[in-house]
C-alpha cells in the first residue's frame, strides 16, 4: 500500500487561529487543515521565490485570509480545485478565485448560493468543535465572488515554481489538480484522496470520464507526492496505480461492494487499503459492477418468563435465510431510530405491542450472506403479555437459552444466540433476564 503521511506525523506551525490547523508539507508548501468539521478538508498555500497561490479557500467557517497573510507576505492567487462548497467558502474575501473554465460552472461560483450543503454537513454533529462556534450553520452559505476561468495547460508563475493546470473531471465537471513538475508535486483536489472516492456525484455518464482521469493521472504521476483535499494531506504518487487497478477492477465486476443502507441503497461502496470507490447503484448497474444490498435491520430478543421468542422464516427470495430461525424485527425506514423501527415491525408482522427503548439496546451483528449485507441491532425486550399473531413466519417457539441452538438459526442471528445464552448465564453483566416485566 503507497504510503500516506497523516497529520500526526507533520509538524504544526504555531498561530492564534482556533479553527485552522497550518502544517508544513514539502518546502515551501503549506497545508492548512479544517479539523473541527467532519469533512476534514484541506487547503494548500503554495510559495514561489515573488508570489504565493492557495489552493482552495476553504469552508468559510474561519477567516482562511487572515491565516494566509500571517503564513506569507507574499500576494496570494487564489484557484479552486473545483467549485464545492467545502473548497470555496472563503473565495468572497479575495479580490478574485480561478477555475476551470466551464461557463456553467463558472456562472454558478460566481454568484453563490442562498442555502450552504447539505443536511448532513449542517448538523451539529457535523461539528466536532469544543469551543463556542461563532457561525451559524443554518445560515451558512457560500457568498457570490468573483471568477477568473481558466484553461487546462495554464502556468501559474510564482517566481521559481510553477503551477501548471491539469483538468481532472470525475469527482465533478470542473475538478482540476496542479503540478509542480520541477519539485514532483501534485495536488490533487478531490478526485484522489485517502478516503471514499466519489463517482457517483455528477451522474453515471461521468463514471468513464472519471476512470480515463485516473488512467492518465497513473501514467503520468505516479512518481510525484499527492496532496490531497480531504483527510490526510500527503500520499506517494504510487496509489494512483492502486487506484487505477482499483477502478478498473470494479467496473469490470471482478470485485463485489455493498449498498449503503444510510443512501436506501442508492450508492455502492467498494473498499480497498487506504481508499474506497463510490458508484450510484445506477451507474454500477449499467456498467455490471458486482454488489451486494445491504440492509440495516433491528431484531427483538423477547423475553417472558426465561423463554426467548424464536421465529421461523418463510421460503423467500435469499436461499440462505429460507425457513432458518431467527429474532423477529426488519429493516429501518428512513427517519426512524430502532426502538420506533422494532416496534413498528412488531405491529406490522405478529399485532405484537412491544414496549422497546433505547436503554434496551443489545448487540449489534454485521454479516456477510451470499446474496445479501446485514447490518442488524438487537434490543432486548421483557414482555409481561407474550400473545401475538403470527402473519408472516412459519413456525414459532420459546425457549430456554440453553435450548435456542437446538434450533437451525439464520448466520446472522446466530452469534445474537450465543450472547444471550451467555448473558443467561450472567457472563455479560450489562444484561440482565427476568427483569422488570411491562
Ligand atoms: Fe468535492
Amino acid at each position: 500500500m503507497s504510503k500516506l503521511t497523516t497529520f500526526k506525523e507533520l509538524k504544526k506551525i504555531p498561530c492564534e487561529s482556533s479553527w485552522f490547523e497550518p502544517y508544513r508539507v514539502a518546502p515551501g508548501v503549506t497545508a492548512i487543515y479544517e479539523p473541527h468539521h467532519f469533512e476534514e478538508v484541506i487547503s494548500y498555500l503554495i510559495e514561489g521565490d515573488t508570489s504565493a497561490l492557495l489552493l482552495d479557500s476553504g469552508m468559510g467557517l474561519g477567516n482562511i485570509k487572515a491565516l494566509v497573510e500571517f503564513l506569507t507576505d507574499k500576494p496570494v492567487t487564489l484557484v479552486n480545485s473545483h467549485s464545492h462548497f467545502d473548497h470555496v467558502g472563503d473565495n468572497w474575501r479575495f479580490p478574485e478565485t480561478h477555475l476551470l473554465n466551464l461557463p456553467e460552472c463558472v456562472a454558478h461560483l460566481a454568484a453563490g448560493t442562498a442555502q450552504q450543503a447539505d443536511d448532513a454537513n449542517r448538523a451539529p454533529e457535523a461539528l466536532w468543535f469544543d469551543g463556542e462556534p461563532w457561525f451559524d450553520l443554518k445560515t451558512w452559505h457560500t457568498k457570490p465572488c468573483k471568477v477568473v476561468p481558466i484553461e487546462e495547460g495554464h502556468v501559474f508563475d510564482l517566481g521559481g515554481r510553477k503551477l501548471r493546470v491539469i483538468a481532472t473531471p470525475g469527482h465533478s465537471r470542473d475538478s482540476l489538480m496542479l503540478a509542480d513538475d520541477e519539485n514532483r508535486l501534485l495536488f490533487t483536489g478531490d478526485t484522489i484522496y485517502p478516503g471514499p472516492i466519489y463517482a457517483h456525484i455528477e451522474g453515471v455518464e461521468m463514471v468513464p470520464v472519471y476512470y480515463s482521469t485516473v488512467i492518465k493521472l497513473a501514467a503520468q504521476f505516479a512518481d510525484y507526492t499527492l496532496f490531497c483535499s480531504h483527510n490526510n494531506p500527503v500520499w506517494e504518487g504510487s496509489a494512483l496505480k492502486e487506484i487505477e487497478d482499483a477502478f478498473g477492477k470494479v467496473l469490470a465486476g471482478e470485485v463485489v461492494g455493498s449498498s449503503d443502507p444510510k443512501t436506501e441503497g442508492d450508492t455502492v461502496s467498494y473498499q480497498f487499503g487506504g481508499f474506497g470507490i463510490v458508484l450510484s447503484r445506477q451507474a454500477a448497474d449499467l456498467y455490471g459492477a458486482k454488489y451486494r444490498r445491504h440492509y440495516h435491520v433491528v431484531g427483538a430478543i423477547i423475553e417472558h418468563d426465561g423463554k426467548i421468542l424464536c421465529m421461523q422464516r418463510p421460503k423467500g427470495k435469499f436461499p440462505s435465510t429460507d425457513l432458518k430461525w431467527e429474532f423477529p424485527g426488519g429493516k429501518i425506514e428512513a427517519g426512524e431510530t430502532g426502538p420506533q423501527a422494532l416496534m413498528r415491525e412488531l405491529r406490522e408482522e405478529m399485532d405484537f405491542e412491544v414496549n422497546v427503548r433505547e436503554e434496551d439496546y443489545f448487540a449489534t451483528v454485521h454479516h456477510l450472506y451470499p446474496e445479501f449485507e446485514l447490518t442488524m441491532d438487537t434490543y432486548l425486550c421483557h414482555v409481561a403479555n407474550p400473545r401475538f399473531t403470527r402473519k408472516e413466519h412459519v413456525d414459532h417457539c420459546w425457549l430456554p437459552p440453553a435450548d435456542m441452538p437446538s434450533l437451525d438459526w439464520a448466520a446472522a442471528d446466530f452469534p445474537i444466540v450465543e450472547q444471550v445464552i451467555k448473558s443467561a448465564q450472567g457472563d455479560c453483566p450489562h444484561v440482565s433476564f427476568g427483569g422488570d416485566k411491562r
